[in-house]
């Protein structure tokens, strides 16, 4: 069986994880968290790979030149307001998770909307930095059910 692909994308900010706002992300930085889905990945036999921008459009370019599997995506601040990062995922048709550290629900009024929940696989929000490697698990659960079948 050839080896699976998964693209995770973190938005805005989440290169400031490790100092910023710890009472909802945490104290783990990015280098942590990507460290730890790439070694999770090892396990599964996923080839993971990784990308941060603090740009809309880079994001843009990203998804539409996607050749992988699926997707893992924290649009992070886009996640409530990206109608371009919505029309990109819904260009390429690609199975995607959305993640959050933090539980969006829990948070101010305008953390609840998501701009792409209704088009996701399924959504991660609230274990911190465990919430990439949950996705992680669940996608990898749903795509060798689907080799299966
Ligand atoms: C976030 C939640 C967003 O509301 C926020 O803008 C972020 C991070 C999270 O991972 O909890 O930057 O996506």
């Amino acid at each position: 069986m050839s080896q699976l692909h998964i693209q995770v994308i973190h938005g805005p900010n989440l290169n400031m994880l490790g100092t910023r706002e710890p009472g909802h992300y945490g104290s783990q930085t990015l280098v942590d968290i990507n460290e730890s889905i790439i070694e999770l990945g090892d396990e599964l036999n996923v080839r993971v790979t990784t990308f941060q921008s603090n740009h809309e459009g880079e994001i843009v370019d990203k998804i539409q030149h996607l050749d992988t599997d699926a997707l893992i995506i924290n649009p992070a601040a886009y996640t409530h307001t990206s109608v371009a990062i919505r029309d990109a995922l819904l260009s390429v048709k690609i199975p995607f998770i959305e993640v959050h550290l933090s539980n969006i629900h829990k948070r101010e009024d305008f953390r609840h909307k998501s701009m792409m929940v209704d088009m996701a696989m399924g959504v991660i929000a609230g274990f911190g930095a465990q919430s990439y490697n949950l996705a992680l698990r669940g996608l990898h659960h749903h795509l060798i059910s689907l080799k299966k079948s």
